[in-house]
This record gives structure tokens, C-alpha cells and sequence, in this order.
């Protein structure tokens, strides 16, 4: 019998992965955007779906967030059910890490509704069982910040091991989201299986260079290191406007710029509190002749991760 708080709310930001050079590696989470999701635990060993916001698959085996329940349920020998009620903030397919938001968010609930004691760390995994039906592939780049906030590099997932990275205070992040969706497993499938030794040894380079700028507010390295040779030269492709948005956003002072995920979505970094109203309408003007609705968000790094915002 279901006993206790039968119900909890959490919220489960939004993510940036990659993040330049750490393709599968780096991520961190957004202030201000991502799933609000009610769990509630029912008798009937049922798993129910209702989403607002965005069309979610609404079978409990394709659904991510119901996924990522049952594998925890099967370990924990939970035999009830659950019904999720899951709002998006934003739309899946924009590169913000939609699909991880809403696998950390359900399982963060179930460890709490059924008093489970887990860490944060220990729910990874069934997270990204969640992950693998979305992208066919077991990546924490947005499950990891997403469940423990702030800038996160994955070193291993299953077991996942991993550790936050110290970031500037000033740090601010604008993210640019024009409306084409693009699906993860899609913009997966179309990088090849092989890098050059090159590309290998460019990319381990702007990782340390990347995380040394990040640990020493050090601007100029990190706009420096923001680059990723393994799939932006690929998907970008995929993106209205990349290079005319990255010359604009480059040009108005960024410190780096590149896309957050698999994409649409893009973003850059910049210091403190510099104004980039201009910046976004010239950016909503390019989109505009080409008649896509771009949307935008400025944040700052989210150190919480995903939280309960009721009992
Ligand atoms: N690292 C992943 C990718 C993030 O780029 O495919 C998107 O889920």
C-alpha cells in the first residue's frame, strides 16, 4: 500500500552540454528554464503520463521519464506504479537537454517518495537509462548537471564518476534557440564513428585550456578554447544562420560561442552584466527574413540542479 507523502514536485533545470571541446564530457545547468514534474505514487502498478507543454510519448516504455522509473523500480523491488505529471519549460529537440531534465526529475522524485536514500550520484544511472531511449546512447553530459547543478565534467557513466568545475562568478550565458527541431539521435547518427588524430589532439587540447580558463575567470582562454573539432563541423549544418549568428555574437563581445548540444540551440559566454538587448534584436532580425522564430534566455550557471520546489 502506498503510505506517507504519495506525491512531491521537483523542478529539473535545463542544460548546455559539450560545451566546445567536451563533446559527451561537459555540461552545466541554466537558471530559469526547465520541467516542473509532479510524481505521485499509485497501488495499481500502473505507469500514467500527462504532459503540458510539449507532445511527449505517452507510452510508459518510450517515455523517458517512465523509463528511467522503471529500471529504478525494478532495482529497489518497488512493485507499485507511478503517474507523472511532467511540464515542459522548454521544447525537446532544442539542444537544452529536454529528455535528461525529465529522466533526473523522475527519479530525484522517486528516491524521495519512496524514502530510498540514495545520492544524487547513485541516480545517474537510471537517468541515463531514460537518456538511452532519446538518443539511443548512454551520455551525462545533461544528465549530470541537470542532477547535481553547476558546471560538471563526466569522466566515466556507468559507474558514473565525474566533478564540478569552478566557474567565474560573473559568468553570464546567453543561449539563442531558433525553431527548427533537431532530434539528438538524428544529429548522433550523422558523425562519423572515427576522428582524425588531429581533431583528437585539438579537442584534448581546448579541454584543459577550457577548464583552466573556467578555474582562473581567465576570458580570453576560454573564449580561446571553445571550439569543438568532433561535431560542430558537422552540425552546424543543421542550424539557420550558425556562421552569421556566431560572427554577431563573437563581434558583440562574447568570450566564445558554439552549440549547446546536439542543437539548434547555441551560446555564449560573456562577462558580467554587459547589455545584450542589441545583440538579441540584430539576431531576431536575421532570423526574421528568413521567417524562423528565434526565442532566447540569459542566465547564469544553476548550482542546485534539480530540487524540490513542494512536499
Ligand atoms: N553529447 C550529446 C550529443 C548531447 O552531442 O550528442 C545531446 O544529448
Amino acid at each position: 500500500m502506498v503510505t506517507g507523502n504519495s506525491s512531491v514536485t521537483v523542478f529539473a533545470p535545463a542544460s548546455v552540454s559539450n560545451v566546445g571541446p567536451g563533446f559527451d564530457i561537459l555540461g552545466f545547468a541554466i537558471e530559469g528554464m526547465g520541467d516542473k514534474i509532479r510524481l505521485s505514487l499509485n497501488n495499481d502498478g500502473q505507469y500514467s503520463i500527462q504532459s503540458i507543454g510539449a507532445e511527449l510519448p505517452l507510452n510508459p516504455d518510450k517515455n523517458v521519464a517512465t523509463v528511467a522509473l522503471k529500471a529504478l523500480a525494478r532495482d529497489v523491488g518497488y512493485k507499485g506504479g507511478f503517474d507523472i505529471k511532467i511540464e515542459k519549460g522548454f521544447a525537446p529537440g532544442s539542444g537544452l537537454g529536454s529528455s535528461a531534465s525529465s529522466a533526473v526529475g523522475a527519479v530525484f522524485a522517486a528516491n524521495q517518495l519512496l524514502s530510498l536514500g540514495y545520492s544524487k550520484e547513485e541516480l545517474i544511472p537510471y537517468a541515463l537509462d531514460g537518456e538511452q531511449v532519446a538518443s539511443g546512447n548512454r551520455h551525462a553530459d545533461n544528465i549530470a548537471p541537470c542532477m547535481l547543478g553547476g558546471f560538471v565534467a563526466v569522466r566515466s557513466c556507468d559507474p558514473f564518476d565525474g566533478f564540478q568545475i569552478p566557474v567565474p562568478s560573473d559568468l553570464k550565458v546567453l543561449i539563442i534557440f531558433p525553431d527548427v527541431p533537431i532530434k539528438t539521435s538524428d544529429a548522433r547518427n550523422m558523425l562519423p564513428n572515427q576522428v582524425p588524430l588531429a581533431a583528437g589532439i585539438a579537442q584534448a587540447a581546448n579541454m584543459g585550456a577550457l577548464v583552466k580558463g573556467l578555474m582562473s575567470s581567465d576570458y580570453q582562454l576560454i573564449g580561446d578554447a571553445l571550439t569543438d573539432a568532433f561535431a560542430q563541423p558537422f552540425r552546424k549544418q543543421l542550424i539557420p544562420l550558425f556562421d552569421e549568428v556566431e560572427a554577431l555574437v563573437k563581434g558583440n563581445g562574447a568570450a566564445g560561442f558554439t552549440i549547446s548540444g546536439s542543437g539548434p540551440a547555441m551560446f555564449g559566454f560573456f562577462r558580467g552584466d554587459i547589455d545584450l538587448e542589441p545583440l538579441k534584436q540584430q539576431i531576431a532580425a536575421r532570423y526574421e527574413q528568413r521567417e524562423i522564430t528565434v526565442r532566447f534566455h540569459e542566465s547564469g550557471i544553476n548550482e542546485r540542479g534539480v530540487e524540490i520546489i513542494n512536499g
